[in-house]
């Protein structure tokens, strides 16, 4: 089967090293792709978000499947127009994707149909949003509605920091128009786990849960970036709390997207933050997260192209999903500076024979070299019969990996080992 990936970054470089696994995978088109998916697929540079050129190449070229993974041409509906010409797609439509596309669509979905979130508020002009500001215990949230790339939420610890974001999404409109709306929510404690799962608009399969490293520096401090590193599975998810998000969660968030007529079918993320009352859902994403998906497919020991396919055809069972017991960690190689200013073009050399997995996010090729071109470079994965050894082999791998300015975080699975007792 030949099958057109969209994206260009480490996770769906994770995918497509993992469809081609599969004995059914035939040939793999990547676009824009990246220099590094270029050694498993043919890559074109054609953008995600430019759906008539995605449509043309698909036309013109002999498509079984398509798989589409980042955020925004799913919003925009690339889905429902490849599915129109004929081609089936794994990823939800845009009427489905709208749970990541906007946040106050996806709060008050879980406000009608009781799944339990943060208490929130949403507002359309920012002099409302800071009048009822100022009658707000602190911290709480301020967040964009629609799509921010990963940075529209901003934890704010007391009015002046809040008037301040309130006036950089809604004024001065640094993430367009996504930030013409917002929310402002309760602010919730406890430990975060990410669960990507597979559901065909009957049922939900979990797969291994992992744990994001969103801060740019050690000890989570620092900036929020799209993630430095993961870890799975998540040691806070114990299979009680699996029971009760699959129950409380899970579940009702598919029941409400049918019963809303906006079937969902794909990999549905659900950010959770384990509260003192219980699992909440922090965000869902419409996709695979990103670097969640390099610690997690590793781990999978079925194949993903027939779970893709069940998963369009509405055919998905519990037992096609299965995962190896051990664990995984992903240290990402970022441009020192990253998520703000850094510096790119310089030679990445990687191992010639290594253990575990190398994918590669912001590079390109330039000749025979590749050479950084983004923000966050190359995750480096491996896994290990306890997560100790995970890490230890992850670190290992992301030393063999070089180019001038990486940056990483040295304590990718520290909090998880401190919560194993492992530390
Ligand atoms: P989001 O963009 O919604 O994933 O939020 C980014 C990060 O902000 C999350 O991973 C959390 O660490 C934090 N965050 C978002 N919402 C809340 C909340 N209601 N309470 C506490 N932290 C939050
Ligand atoms: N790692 C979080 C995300 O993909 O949104």
């Amino acid at each position: 089967m030949n099958i057109l990936v969209i994206g260009g970054g480490g996770r769906e470089h994770a995918v497509i090293k993992t469809l081609k696994k599969s004995p059914h995978c035939g040939k793999i088109w990547c676009l824009p792709g990246n220099g590094g998916i270029a050694a498993d697929a043919e890559c074109h540079p054609i953008k995600a978000t430019d759906l008539d050129g995605i449509v043309e190449f698909a036309k013109a070229h002999p498509v079984e499947f398509a798989v589409v993974t980042p955020d925004d041409p799913l919003v925009l509906g690339l889905v429902d127009r490849l599915e129109a010409i004929g081609i089936p797609c794994f990823g939800p439509r845009a009427n489905a994707a709208i749970i990541e596309g906007s946040k106050i669509f996806s709060k008050r979905l879980m406000e009608k149909y009781g799944i339990p979130t943060a208490a929130a508020r949403t507002f359309d002009d920012p002099m409302s949003a800071i009048g009822y500001l100022k009658t707000c215990d602190y911290p709480v949230v301020v967040k964009a509605d629609g799509l921010a790339l990963g940075k529209g939420a901003v934890v704010v610890a007391d009015l002046g920091e809040a008037e301040r974001a309130v006036r950089e999404m809604m004024v001065d409109k640094v993430f367009g128009e996504s930030g013409s709306k917002i929310l402002i929510e309760e602010f919730l404690t406890g430990p975060e786990v990410s669960v990507l799962s597979f559901t065909d608009g009957n049922i939900v399969v979990p797969m291994v849960s992992s744990m994001d490293h969103k801060r740019a520096r050690d000890g989570d401090e620092g900036p929020n970036t799209g993630g430095m590193g993961a870890v799975a599975p998540n040691p806070y998810y114990t299979e009680e709390i699996a029971e009760r998000c699959m129950e409380e969660i899970f579940l009702p968030t598919v029941r409400a997207m049918n019963a809303e007529g906006r079937t969902f079918r794909g990999c549905l993320y659900f950010g959770l933050m384990l509260t003192p009352k219980g699992p909440k859902v922090i965000e869902y994403n419409c996709r695979f997260g990103d670097p969640e998906t390099q610690t997690v497919l590793p781990l999978l020991e079925s194949d993903l192209l027939e779970i893709m396919l069940a998963v369009r055809n509405g055919t998905l069972t519990s037992g096609m999903v299965r995962f190896s017991d051990v664990y995984s960690c992903c240290v990402v190689l970022a441009s020192e500076g990253y998520p703000k200013k850094y510096a790119t073009g310089y030679e990445i050399t990687l191992p010639a024979l290594y253990r575990g997995e190398i994918f590669v996010a912001g590079a390109k090729r330039e000749g025979e070299k590749l050479v950084t071109a983004g923000g966050r470079v190359v995750g480096a994965v491996d896994t290990g019969m306890s997560l100790r050894e995970a890490v230890k082999n992850a670190y290992a791998l992301a030393k063999e990996i070089g180019f001038e300015n990486a940056y990483l975080r040295s304590d990718i699975g520290a909090r998880a080992l401190k919560a194993l007792g492992e530390d």
